[in-house]
């Protein structure tokens, strides 16, 4: 879309209409003013000016011109948000220009499922059954309609044969996983007597669907559609498209393990849940809830296997960048169970009294079952808490080894809590000078980045044969996870949308050290040959960087480490075979 286009649409669209669908707008003097729909505040501090034809937030400084306003509170990419409003501001928008969406016959097969899904949960005399059932589980209308839970009538082709009708291609039903085809031929549907679930993308698309057993004789209790190229479970996160604007104002989020505990805590007033779909939460789910959120409150079941999660989950959650807490349900229940029993206030309640911090939770987690008289226990809790310790702030390594030799009655001092290999980070000023002598190996790694950037394809075929610690630059290492992260819904990089990913400091980099590159411009052919050998070279150096690491360590240590020394010594002959002493 060209700079002219965009003004156009901005120029005939105002501002006021924009944001008065989203903001309760009082009139102040020439401008408008609210409460600001991307931060939890009591005064209005939200402006908008007709005059100018923008707006902006006098507290968080969110806003701008009408396409980006728009873009921010709907979460959608610039060209979707400039689209809209110039459908809306009658300006017509040349086919070519957009880049449509390859799949979006494919979200509109999905929701035509789900809205199929939905009318026979209301319209069908077996719905009326799943419906007692949710009512029974407590939940009201307005709940079941916010969620758009449906029903999957028994055995057979109805939604097959409603779809069909509509003239939607089987290859596409089956594609989707909503449709199969049994071994005589026949197609039927893949949920049958079950309440249904539709799950959203973080754009708000219905790309899947998991349907619940209405029976607790049934083996099976939820069955999901299968990982298709919509579907990817380790790649969503149910409820965060629905929840967004509750957790841009409350700044938080709340990751449950089950939907009931979502839908449960939603209607009980805590509005801003989530869940992952019984698989372990992903980095990319984490980075998906970072991007819109700044702070995560883990609510997982109360029982043994919820608090395993939880053990996982800290870490991952607190890579992206997200400040965690944890709540422990008492008495092993689920929340909802929990508020079941105890009504909504109560469960309120547990989000004040009952919160703990990442290490709190895992210092009473690790100690849980334990004889600390056992000597094998006390190595392996001694074990456990060192290991968290690790890369911490020293304040918090010195409380806790002074809470561990409390109860080992040993010497705090007598803990040692290794120090972590950190990569070096270098600071911006550092990386000035050091520019200066960028070395070949670094240029191989950002004409890496470009050669992802220009292709997808070429993104992945780079990306399998690479892994984090084969870069030398972490910051060009974290830019590539971004890439790739990028490709998983999108199958060109709009570079303007692709830095909106970016954090403040990969950004920075990225805009003064790659996209300034020669070769970045599509003009310059990059063969396959051409990149295969900087791969190489980087391979080549990681590896060295390994034998170099290897070596310190053994002549630190004593080689009685048989592990490393062997590692040591295969790589060694490995790197010398491949000549060259630094791979530059
Ligand atoms: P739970 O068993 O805790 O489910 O599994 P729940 O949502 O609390 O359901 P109720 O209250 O028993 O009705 C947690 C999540 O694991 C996934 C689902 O996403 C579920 O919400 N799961 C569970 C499956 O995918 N398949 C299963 O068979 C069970
Ligand atoms: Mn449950």
């Amino acid at each position: 879309m060209d700079i002219k286009l965009i003004e156009e649409i901005n120029s005939k669209t105002q501002i006021l209409d924009v944001v008065s669908e989203f903001v309760d707008l009082q009139k102040r003097g020439k401008n408008f003013m609210g409460l600001c729909p991307f931060h939890d505040e009591k005064t209005p501090s939200f402006s908008v000016s007709p005059e100018k034809n923008i707006c902006k937030c006098m507290s968080c400084g969110e806003g701008g011109n009408p396409i980006n306003f728009y873009r921010k509170i709907k979460n959608i990419s610039f060209q979707q948000a400039a689209v809209v409003l110039a459908e809306r501001a009658g300006i017509e928008v040349k086919k070519q220009v957009v880049k449509k969406d390859p799949n979006e016959n494919l979200y509109k097969l999905m929701d035509e499922a789900a809205a199929f899904y939905m009318f026979n949960l209301k319209n069908s005399k077996a719905g009326q059954v799943a419906f007692d059932y949710l009512i029974k589980r407590e939940l009201t209308t307005k709940t079941i309609e916010h969620f758009k839970l449906g029903y999957a009538p028994t055995y057979g082709d109805t939604l097959y044969q409603v779809l069909k009708d509509k003239g939607y291609a089987v290859s596409d039903m089956i594609k989707l996983g909503i449709v199969k085809q049994s071994d005589n031929g026949k197609y039927y549907d893949l949920f049958s007597d079950r309440v249904i679930f539709p799950i959203t993308d973080p754009r708000g698309n219905v790309v899947g669907f998991s349907g619940r057993t209405l029976s607790s004789k049934e083996k099976v209790k939820y069955i999901n559609s299968p990982e298709t190229i919509i579907f990817k479970k380790g790649q969503l996160v149910y409820h965060l498209y629905e929840a967004l604007s509750d957790i841009r104002k409350s700044k938080q989020l709340v990751l449950f393990e089950g939907f009931f505990d979502v839908i449960s805590s939603y209607q009980a007033g805590v509005t801003n849940g989530v869940a992952t779909m019984g698989t372990s939460l992903t980095r990319t789910q984490a980075a998906l809830m970072r991007k819109v959120s700044p702070s995560v409150v883990i609510a997982y079941d109360g029982d043994q296997a919820g608090q395993k999660a939880t053990d996982h989950a800290i870490p991952v959650l607190e890579k992206v960048g997200l400040k965690t807490e944890v709540l422990v349900i008492p008495e092993k229940l689920d929340p909802d169970d929990f508020i079941k029993n105890y009504g909504a206030d109560k469960y309120e309640l547990l989000f004040s009294q009952y919160l703990t911090d990442p290490y709190q939770f895992r210092f009473n987690y690790y100690k849980q079952g334990l004889d600390l008289t056992n000597s094998n226990d006390i190595k392996t809790f001694k074990s456990k808490v060192t290991q968290m310790l690790v890369g911490s702030d020293p304040a918090i390594i010195a409380i806790y080894k002074n809470k561990l030799a409390k109860i080992l009655h040993i010497k705090s001092e007598d803990i040692i809590v290794k120090k972590t290999v950190q990569p070096t980070v270098i600071k911006p000023i550092d990386r000035e000078i050091k520019e200066k002598f960028v070395d070949r190996l670094e240029r191989s790694e950002r004409y890496l980045i470009i050669v992802m950037l220009r292709s997808k394809q070429d993104a992945i075929n780079i990306h399998s044969q690479l892994s984090a610690n084969d870069y030398s630059d972490p910051i060009i290492s974290s830019i590539r996870s971004k890439v790739m992260s990028y490709y998983q819904d999108h199958d060109i990089i709009d570079i303007d949308d692709f830095k909106d990913y970016l954090t403040h400091d990969q950004r920075t980099y990225f805009e003064k050290y790659i996209l300034t590159e020669l070769f970045y411009t599509n003009h310059v052919e990059i063969t396959k040959e051409t990149y295969q050998k900087y791969v190489i070279n980087m391979k080549n150096a990681a590896e060295k960087r390994r034998v170099s690491f290897l070596k310190d360590e053994l002549d630190k240590n004593g080689y009685s480490n048989i592990e490393m020394a062997k590692e040591y010594n295969e790589l060694l002959a490995k790197t010398k075979k491949n000549g060259g002493p630094n791979g530059n």
